[in-house]
């Protein structure tokens, strides 16, 4: 890797996150890969060898537990979810030039080869751990098959994440009050042997790897907090009938977080061995020349690494993985990007609730697929949380695209049309060129700051500036009485266009074409390298088309109508499940009781035979309860929560040795259950006749 500015000598290499085959993708998904796949085109247009890849994940608790729900054997599972995948990126423009799964034949011996390296570099030890054990079940619980408490934020966390607080990686056995997700049950804990890579040693190359590491600034920040407070070695092997073999185990599979970003390189390898290795040379990318003795010296060697992620993984990429390659004599990555969340209404998007705006759907309302791109590359920074809005979205695609960029081009083309029958023969301004010259260098900057929102804004200022030329120039008023001078404007006006095309064919590859092919040009705008915003179109073109179109108002309305009701019913959802959360409930009571005990307490069956509100009280009722013996009046705090002329009738459970009791000045002789905030009445499940003590 080289720290030279992009473009660089050095083959490149863009990687998105490998995504679990196990779900529909989203369009928070679809922020990182559109995030990806714009990068690597501009690494490209600024003369950037790059390839882009990535693959699915298909191994893990991730998978298993989603395919045992289903009933189905998890590679044909996860297979079936990678050939999605395989369609749905591309009809976002999303073109991996390779797009593996982890579970080939090229990642299996790539991950044996780099497993058996650590274990042969003397970095990986065993140890006796405590693993988490459903007793019912009969079965460990790795990963997603435990719920609980994160030991470092308290929050909510699964097995091997705190994915709900502060994003750590969690090991086996570090979850706090662990819960077996296939009962419900609390989990036991067990002493099992397990592989652990040593991390720790690692931790004075690791510090220097961050000082180097380029990218966004979250991506190194959180780390350096981590290498300071100490890293732990990683356990690296699963008791889990999915995924490989730990090499030399039969009851072991490696963890799935080893075997998934080694498919970077193996993704890398396929492409590389069908495009040619004259062509792309993957070992040139990967491979160190040499690993120096020196923890705070990088290893030589190897092509400009670029990886791109959600935020949520980015200990595994500044840690484990960089302490994987460095021991197994891998080149180090250049650059981490971490983008930000997709929320909706402020939460996040979870595929659970359905609270998400799903890739496919957006597909079906019928928008082009470069709205959606445009959308995400540039609305916010990459490390932001972008809160998705269908208002938002119009407003960026109606005053950017549609306002900016696709008004320019079609004024100044159908001009040129009209008055030229295409591209003036003249020569473009020294100030056009100029500018021209310095959106392009602005590009060239935001890229290497890693800015995919500055490259966009770049773009997009070159059309502002287009308008405004076009609209000083006038060029209208002058093709009678200076015929020469308009054609020097439109002659400008279509060079412009035409380094529109290629600054935006990244963002938006399919109208970038539309623009090159209106222009007369030949071939793919995709192949157009930054030179080609100073070369002269062929000439002659038709008439052009306008590139975009507007979104309506009420549109929005109808789109986010939907969605509001999808994010309530995910929120209702969700009050439902966090009922039986643990969080919010009172502890057990430690102490127990004897039966002779419970006896003392005398509840009977009741039936509410009248209801009256307590005048001037807020909340209470003075109800009469039959309980066989007797009929007793009681004093109950159900006003608000009850309809009261529906309780008499009600079969109900009164706790008749309550203490009596006089409340507003109402005696009170019995308490009526009920169960929690909103005064859940209890009653029986049958027809236990009135009055029938409760034991
Ligand atoms: N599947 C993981 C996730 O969705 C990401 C794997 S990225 C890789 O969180 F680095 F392992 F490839
Ligand atoms: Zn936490």
């Amino acid at each position: 890797m080289s720290h030279e500015e992009f473009p660089t000598e050095e083959p490149a290499v863009v990687t998105c996150g490998l995504p679990y085959a196990n779900g529909d993708l989203h369009i928070g998904h679809l922020r990182t890969y559109v995030g990806g796949d714009v990068f690597s085109r501009a690494l490209e247009t600024i003369g950037q060898q790059t390839a882009f890849v990535s693959g699915s994940d298909m191994h893990g608790t991730p998978i298993a537990v989603q395919a045992i729900e289903d009933g189905v054997d998890p590679e044909e599972f996860a297979l079936e979810w990678h050939e999605q995948y395989e369609e749905t990126f591309p009809k976002f423009a999303v073109e991996f030039d390779n797009f593996g799964h982890t579970h080939d034949d090229t990642n299996r011996e790539l991950t044996y080869e780099i497993v058996e390296a650590l274990e042969a570099e003397g970095y990986v030890h065993e140890e006796e751990i405590k693993v988490a054990w459903d007793p019912t079940e009969k079965q460990p619980l790795p990963d997603r098959y435990v719920t609980g408490t994160c030991p470092y934020c308290g929050e909510t966390a699964r097995g091997d994440e705190c994915d709900e607080g502060c994003g750590r990686h969690l090991e086996p056995g570090e979850i706090e009050d662990p819960v077996s997700t296939i009962t419900g049950n609390p989990a036991e804990y067990r002493d099992r042997t397990h592989k652990f890579f040593e991390v720790s040693e690692l931790a004075d190359y690791l510090s220097g790897f961050l000082d180097r590491l380029e990218g966004t600034s979250n991506a190194t920040n959180q780390p350096r907090q981590w290498i300071e407070d100490g890293l732990q070695d990683w356990c690296i092997t699963r008791d889990l009938d999915w995924g490989f073999d730990y090499p030399g185990s039969d009851d072991l599979v490696l963890y799935v977080w080893v075997d998934a970003p080694i498919e970077y390189v193996a993704s890398t390898k396929q492409y590389s061995e069908r495009v040619g290795a004259d062509t792309y040379d993957w070992e040139d990318v990967w491979k160190a020349d040499s690993t120096p003795a020196d923890d705070s010296e990088p290893a030589s060697g190897g092509g400009e690494i670029v990886h791109i992620i959600g935020r949520d993984i980015i200990q595994h990429h500044t840690i484990f993985w960089p302490a994987m390659l460095r021991v197994a004599g891998y080149a180090e990555p250049r650059s981490v990007m971490a983008s930000g969340f997709m929320t909706l209404n402020g939460k996040g998007f979870s595929t659970s609730r359905n609270r998400a705006v799903w890739a496919r759907e957006y597909l079906e309302e019928g928008f082009h697929e470069d709205l959606l791109r445009y959308y995400l590359a540039t609305n916010g920074g990459f490390q932001q949380d972008v809160d998705f809005s269908w208002s938002k979205f119009r407003e960026r695609v109606n005053g950017e695209l549609v306002g900016t960029v696709g008004n320019f081009a079609y004024r100044s083309l159908l001009f040129a049309y009209r008055n030229f029958e295409g591209t003036p023969e003249t020569d473009v301004s020294e100030e056009v060129e100029e500018r021209i010259a310095e959106a392009v260098e602005e590009y060239r900057a935001a890229l290497n700051d890693y800015s995919i929102r500055e490259a966009g804004q770049a773009a997009v200022d070159l059309a502002g500036f287009g308008n405004e030329y076009i609209q000083t120039n006038e060029p209208w008023n002058l093709t009678d009485d200076d015929p020469d001078r308009a054609a020097v404007v439109i002659r400008d006006c279509v060079q412009i266009a035409k380094a529109l095309a290629v600054l935006f064919e990244p963002f938006t590859p399919g109208k970038a074409q539309d623009l090159w092919e209106q222009l007369g040009e030949d071939g793919s705008v995709h192949d157009a390298t930054i030179d080609a915003v100073h070369e002269s179109p062929p000439g002659a073109f038709d008439e052009p088309e306008e590139l975009f179109e507007k979104i309506e108002e009420d549109r929005v309305a109808e789109l986010n109508e939907k969605l509001q009701e999808r994010v309530a019913e995910a929120t209702d959802d969700e009050s439902d499940a966090e009922e039986g959360d643990s969080p919010d409930l009172e502890p057990l009571a430690e102490e127990r009781i004897g039966f002779e005990q419970f006896q003392d307490v005398d509840m009977r069956v009741g039936r509410i035979e009248s209801a009256e509100v307590i005048e001037d009280s807020d909340d209470l009722l003075k109800l009469t309860v039959d309980i066989g013996i007797e009929t007793r009046q009681v004093v109950a705090g159900l006003q608000g929560l009850h309809d009261v002329a529906d309780l008499p009738g009600t079969r109900v459970v009164l706790l008749a040795n309550m203490e009596k009791a006089t409340i507003f000045g109402i005696e009170s002789n019995g308490m009526v259950l009920a169960a929690g905030e909103d005064a859940d009445l209890l009653t029986t499940h049958a027809d236990a006749p009135v009055g029938t003590k409760i034991k």
